[in-house]
């Protein structure tokens, strides 16, 4: 069981770099699964969507080939997305563009994490669950995770967490990372069924 996280704020040194980090090391200490990936765009962005990618540019290809085996041999994944202005970050819209016709995302399932400095994260998680799905096939769980104040909760230093959020998080992360993982062994069977087509049907509707 492979768990790929995506960190989608292409800010150095994010608040969703941080979050993502911690989940990652959740996963792994609680058992939940055997390998991780984590993908932070921060500092590290990828370049625009453009339409060589379709006529399989190399210097395309040089970007995306390594990106695209990481993902996939990922059995599940976990999505962070700051809210930007009411929005998902663009890098990370950019990053959805990219896994299409070669089913990387298809039929995986996802666990969507939000995060503010203050009361925002509904947006992006409103924004996901609309737009990143369609050609991509990725399968977002009904359940998800709104990191609001974040400076407040997930520092490395736990001096720095405020105790009662803290534990409420903890709690609902190791109750949404148990859940993505029986959805991950159970969309195994999806995947291997040989009943999703993405050769019949490359556009969703
Ligand atoms: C360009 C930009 C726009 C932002 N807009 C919002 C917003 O609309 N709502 C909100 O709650 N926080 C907003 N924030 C603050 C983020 O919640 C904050 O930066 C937080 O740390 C998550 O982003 P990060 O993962 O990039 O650090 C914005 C931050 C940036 C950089």
């Amino acid at each position: 069981m492979k768990i790929g996280i995506i960190c989608g704020s292409h800010r150095s040194n994010s608040q969703s770099g941080k979050v993502a980090r911690y989940i990652e090391n959740a996963l792994l200490t609680q058992g939940l699964c055997d390998a991780t990936w984590l993908y932070d765009l921060g500092g590290n962005p990828l370049p625009l969507w453009d339409e060589s990618i379709w006529e399989g540019d190399e210097q395309w290809q040089q970007i995306l080939t390594p990106l695209s085996e990481q993902l996939k041999s990922c059995d599940g994944l976990v999505v962070v997305c700051p809210e930007w202005h009411g929005m998902a970050p663009a890098g990370l819209k950019n990053f959805f563009l990219m896994w299409t016709a070669g089913g990387e995302l298809a039929h995986k399932p996802a666990l969507i994490v939000t995060v503010s400095t203050a009361d925002g994260g509904s947006f992006p998680i409103a924004e996901l669950r609309m737009s990143s799905y369609k050609n991509s096939r990725i399968c977002y769980l009904p359940e998800h995770l709104i990191i609001r104040n974040v400076d407040t909760v997930f520092n490395e230093d736990p001096a720095q967490n405020k105790p009662d959020a803290q534990e409420y998080f903890d709690d609902r992360l190791a109750y949404c990372l148990a859940m993505l993982k029986e959805y991950a062994l159970a969309f195994r069977q999806i995947r291997a069924s040989g009943k999703a087509s993405l050769e019949t049907y490359t556009s969703g509707m």
